[in-house]
């Protein structure tokens, strides 16, 4: 089956007076259509500036190469980095739906919800008024807001965190899109609504048959919603695999770093968490080999000398590590 979407060697660069800060590079994966691929790693590592990219929102001064491929209904296979403007304008918010981390900020503070949520319905289809709030109602009661027609006249500071981001997941759906984009979606809510809403993206997927780009930097929470899982780190992608490839035999030593710290059932709560030793190095010093290797305990001298490739170990599960690679 051809991919919903598929980008292939994406490098994203901002100038600086070094020169180009390389922010993403030679950045590959693809999306199957109803397919939820989880986009994880630590803060920094390029993973909402891949989103930008692909919903053509990245600030005018960002340098970008490679392509990336949306192969939409009826329409065949496009790449966003070139397609005109007007063609970008009516894939957004229709074709591909995207949420934030933050809702209030992406919500108008002065204008009611369910006017918000029309105005999606209205920028792509002629729909009178009352047609668009209705679907605005309609998509509200999708999400699960309760007493969708009254909860519409409300104004987003009336609204918990909670109902705010079903709000914008109301408005990412409104048009069926075929993907929806994600970013950090439950990160600031507490740990009840974030599973509320966890729930109702699966849910979502089922009824409309949605692909997703998930991204968080909690592993934990990927591991609830991915089919399969892309591990960044420092602009690179270092792993990627099904889910029970990723979670039940991880190779790059950073996502088995970033698994021993992750929380479960099982962990001794009293014990301190395993953290990865170092910090992610700044994109202005990045090292010259493998990015990962200043903070890798199998490291060899062979990882500072260029950077490594991306090898397919076992069907569908690749890694950027021919340390691991030759030992599996
Ligand atoms: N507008 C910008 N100008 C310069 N650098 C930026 C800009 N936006 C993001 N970056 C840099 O790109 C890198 C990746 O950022 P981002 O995609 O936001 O990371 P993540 O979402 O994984 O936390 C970071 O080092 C960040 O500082
Ligand atoms: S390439 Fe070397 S430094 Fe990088 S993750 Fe593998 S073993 Fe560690
Ligand atoms: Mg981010």
């Amino acid at each position: 089956m051809a991919p919903l979407l598929e980008i292939r060697g994406l490098n994203i660069g901002f100038p600086a007076a070094a020169g180009l800060l390389p922010a993403v590079r030679d950045l590959s994966f693809s999306i199957q259509p109803g397919e939820v691929l989880g986009l994880v790693g630590e803060s920094g590592s390029g993973k909402s500036i891949t989103s930008l990219a692909i919903m053509r929102l990245l600030p005018p001064q960002a340098a970008i190469s490679g392509a990336i491929v949306f192969s939409g209904n009826g329409h065949g296979a496009r790449d966003l980095t070139i397609l005109s403007d007007d063609h970008m304008r009516a894939l957004r918010g229709s074709r591909i739906g995207m949420i934030f981390q933050e809702p209030m900020t992406a919500l108008n503070p002065v204008m009611r919800v369910g006017d918000q949520i029309a105005e999606a319905v209205l920028a792509h289809h002629r729909a009178g008024k009352k047609e668009a709030w209705d679907r605005a109602v309609a998509a509200m009661q999708d999400v699960a807001i309760v007493d969708p027609s009254h909860r519409a006249r409300d104004y987003p500071h009336q609204l918990s965190g909670g109902m705010r981001q079903r709000v914008m997941i109301a408005m990412a759906i409104i048009n069926h899109p075929q993907l929806l984009i994600a970013d950090e979606p439950t990160t600031a809510l507490d740990v009840t609504i974030q599973a509320q809403i966890l729930d109702l993206l699966a849910e979502l997927r089922g009824k409309f048959g949605l692909a997703m780009l998930f991204i968080s930097h909690d592993l934990a929470v990927v591991s609830r919603v991915a089919d399969r899982v892309a591990v960044m780190y420092a602009g690179n992608l270092v792993e990627l695999g099904a889910k029970q490839q990723i979670f039940q035999s991880p190779a790059h030593p950073y996502t088995r770093g970033l698994l021993a710290a992750v929380p479960d059932l099982t962990t001794d709560r009293s014990r301190k968490l395993q953290t990865i030793e170092g910090v992610v190095p700044p994109l202005q010093a990045l090292p010259p080999g493998c990015a990962f290797e200043p903070r890798c305990g199998l490291r060899m001298p062979a990882c500072a000398r260029g950077v490594p490739a991306l090898i397919e170990i076992s069907p569908g599960h690749w890694a950027r590590c021919p340390v691991v690679n030759s030992s599996q």
